[in-house]
């Protein structure tokens, strides 16, 4: 407690202890198997091959042989390319593609160029340990250039200058900049650079820190266990090293429609009556709605796979009920097993042996909501297979969406998470849970995900979670876990989203409105405006905040609020159709300006702005009382959304926005498919194409399935590709078998005689 005035200053409490280092220098000895490089250090050995042509890992273990297996989350680590190997006395030089890979043999220096270019530089020492244990792997920056990336971390978009170290922390106290350990683990950054990106993955589970501060031209990442395990991509913009980042660890599989649509949550709606409620409420008032979800009060004793029988005495109608209104239900799923014999899960989970333990195989026991509980051992394939089963639970009742928390994982006691020195056994592999902590909610969403699926046999499942590793895409969506309702936090929001994006993970959004404190009517409609263009929508609070349900604060607010979660749903074919090209691409939804734009400086650092897809931009009011803001709008043309009005972009422009509009930018050239007013995203829509006229031609693209099965695998989706050049005549190209395909209402051509 005292640790929160000013007692934390206390004049003993600087730790001035200087840090030992030891580099790791000299190639003692080398050998070359056509594809793969394998070495001896001064200390310890050394791995350097290439997955792509534009991909290199470099391993080094100061400590012993390196471990050259790919990670869970290191998936499409699968191929090696071929070289050829040259020495002089000073250097080995790999021939591999087109890049050249120079490594010193004194210092073990090591760069990479391509046509006579530095593509990427270590510095001296490239890598170090301490004492500890812990090891270091320093290479050359730009102090000028900005580093984006490491997921879901507070502050602006632009990481350089900064020292961010990962470690999934379930964090309640309001997060700001100095609050650098969030929910999710993402090791890796993007350097970017007008003319090249270079993007570095550094796959080591244990606690990380990325120190892009301490010298200017530097960046040094430590870990505190394990190996330097390393990704190197060079791309030649943001775009081409996101896509060989999404190759490695995986991209964003489609969501099930209805995932895309409005969700509406509270920590809790306490009973069946209060759902029936919310949902009548939606009706009334006409606001489109596709899930409600329950938080943990829905549960009996907080026991997760049970149903709280006092409170939700007909559960099982009532999903059925909301279902047949095209309602879908998401209840949270936590990992904290209660420990009570007569709880089949933990009864069963014991009898297995499926919870996390000690050496000695005790039980580890930690509390959180339901009292004492153990927690399952998810690195385990078996475990991950009872976990999956034990949804049949929900799936039987038509649920097709599960919540999972908690799984950094939380516990309430002073280190927020399991003992260090629990055991994991990942099918025989057995770590610490120092090192497999930052895979423990990884872990727990494959098990979600994957069990959703064999359960829910073709339909796609729909899983959310709050902790994650890189590669948690090929799961999950993330939200971002307790935010507040303040302006400062819907501002962040931003910047948190598209680092995200940055880093693989495409489908996120925040809390709209804020979890805890209290919103405003004008923060609501304000977040609801910037939650419509976030790629997950869903309002949610905490227990004792007011309720912020779009009707919370009467019908100014509320005529507010529902404008923009019809809109939500009026984008909904274009927002569908970028979902299906993340899915091939794993560019993300939301974009910062700089990946579309990655030789304009203008757009280094531009936080409060933010692209969907490449065609829209959205720059959103995030103070109290304002109804003007500055927008910056890239190279070409654009238009006004709501006033048509046309911009000359490479600018500046001061933008009017009444409480009731958020300022949304669509470029010229665009083919726009919106959709027509529906109550969910289970209604059929009508597409009215709004072209956005460009003399230098116009073009948009329109995905479709049926919304919710893998058929699209089979061929069972429409891709129409629309085109308009200088004699205003479209042309539509059809890709794909599915024939429901929504009709084409009207097409409008947009600034033609302007
Ligand atoms: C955690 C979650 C929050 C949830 C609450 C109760 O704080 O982050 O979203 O409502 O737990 O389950």
């Amino acid at each position: 407690m005292l640790e929160t005035t000013s007692y934390a200053i206390l004049p003993s409490k600087v730790n001035r202890k200087v840090e030992v280092r030891h580099a790791v220098t000299s190639v003692n000895s080398y050998k070359w198997d056509g594809k793969v490089l394998t070495g001896t250090l001064s200390k310890g050995t050394f791995c350097i091959y290439f997955i792509n042509d534009k991909t290199m890992r470099l391993i080094v273990n100061p400590f012993g042989e390196v471990d050259t297996a790919a990670s869970i989350a290191a998936a499409g680590d699968t191929e090696r390319m071929s070289g050829t190997l040259e020495e002089n006395d000073r250097s080995l030089y790999l021939q591999i593609g087109e890049n050249e890979v120079i490594i010193e043999k004194e210092s073990f220096r090591l760069s990479v160029k391509k046509e006579g270019e530095v593509l990427f530089q270590t510095d001296t020492p490239a890598v170090a340990y301490n004492s500890e244990k812990h090891v270091y792997f320093s290479i050359k920056k730009n102090p000028d250039s900005p580093i984006y990336g490491l997921g879901e971390k507070s502050g602006f978009i632009n990481k350089n200058g900064s020292k961010i170290s990962n470690w999934n922390t379930d964090v309640y106290a309001p997060h700001n900049k100095d609050t650098v350990e969030l929910y999710q683990t993402i090791p890796f950054v993007l350097m970017h650079e007008t003319t090249k990106s270079t993007g570095i993955y550094f796959d080591n589970t244990f606690r990380t820190e990325f120190d892009m501060q301490s010298k200017t031209d530097q960046l040094t990442i430590m870990a505190e266990g394990g190996q330097v395990n390393t990704y190197i991509m060079l791309g030649q913009d943001v775009k081409e090293v996101i896509t060989l980042y999404t190759r490695l660890t995986g991209k964003t599989p489609l969501p099930p429609k209805w995932s895309l649509g409005y969700h509406q949550s509270r920590y809790s709606y306490t009973s069946q009556d209060e759902v029936k409620d919310i949902v009548t409420r939606f009706k009334d008032f006409e606001i489109p709605l596709d899930c409600v979800f329950l938080d943990i009060h829905y549960m009996d004793g907080f026991r997760v796979f049970t149903f709280d029988e006092d409170k939700f005495p007909q559960y099982k109608e009532l999903i059925k009920e909301l279902a047949r209104e095209n309602i879908d239900v998401v209840p949270i799923v936590d990992p904290g097993i209660k420990k009570d014999v007569d709880y089949p899960v933990y009864y069963e989970g014991m009898k297995k042996g499926y919870f996390s333990k000690y050496l000695s195989g005790e039980v580890y026991y930690g509390e959180v909501w339901p009292g004492i509980s153990a927690f399952p051992d998810f690195f385990n394939s078996q475990v991950q297979e009872w976990w999956g089963e034990l949804h049949r639970f929900y799936t039987d009742l038509g649920i097709r969406g599960i919540w999972n928390d908690m799984n950094e994982p939380s516990v309430f006691n002073e280190s927020k998470t399991m003992d260090l020195d629990v055991i994991h056994n990942a099918d025989g592999k057995e770590i610490t849970h120092r090192e497999g902590h930052n895979l423990y909610g990884l872990y727990m969403s494959k098990a979600t995900f994957e069990g959703l699926q064999k359960l829910l046999g073709n339909g796609r499942p729909f899983s959310l979670t709050r902790a994650g590793y890189a590669g948690v895409q090929r799961y999950s969506a993330v939200w971002t876990g307790d935010n507040r309702s303040h302006w400062e936090h819907l501002e962040m929001s931003l910047p948190m989203i598209m680092n995200l994006g940055l880093s693989g993970v495409a489908f996120t959004g925040a809390d709209v409105g804020g979890f805890s404190s209290d919103t405003t009517p004008e923060l609501l409609i304000r977040w609801t405006q910037v939650g419509a263009f976030m790629p997950y929508f869903r309002n949610h609070s905490v227990q004792d905040s007011i309720y912020q349900e779009p009707w919370a604060f009467g019908m100014e607010t509320l005529a507010s609020v529902k404008k923009y979660i019809e809109l939500r749903y009026r984008f909904m074919p274009y927002l569908y159709s970028l979902f299906h090209e993340t899915e091939k691409t794993g560019l993300p939804i939301v974009r910062p300006l700089v990946m579309e734009y990655p030789n304009d400086p203008e757009t280094f650092q531009c936080s409060d702005q933010i692209l969907v897809g490449g065609q829209l931009l959205v720059a959103p009011i995030l103070r109290p009382g304002q109804s003007h803001r500055s927008v910056y709008l890239p190279e070409g043309t654009w238009y006004d959304f709501w006033t048509r009005e046309k911009y000359e972009g490479g600018k500046y422009h001061l933008i009017v926005a009444d409480l009731d509009t958020l300022p949304i930018f669509i470029k010229a050239g665009t083919i726009l498919p919106l959709g027509s007013a529906v109550k969910n995203t289970k209604e059929k829509q009508d597409i009215e194409l709004q072209i956005y006229h460009s003399e230098n031609g116009m073009m948009g693209y329109l995905y479709e399935d049926d919304g919710y099965s893998y058929d699209y695998h089979d061929g069972e989706f429409s891709l129409s590709t629309f085109k308009m050049g200088e004699d205003l005549e479209l042309r539509t190209e059809r890709e794909g078998f599915y024939t429901e395909v929504a009709s084409i209402k009207n097409i409008e051509i947009i600034g033609l005689n302007k």
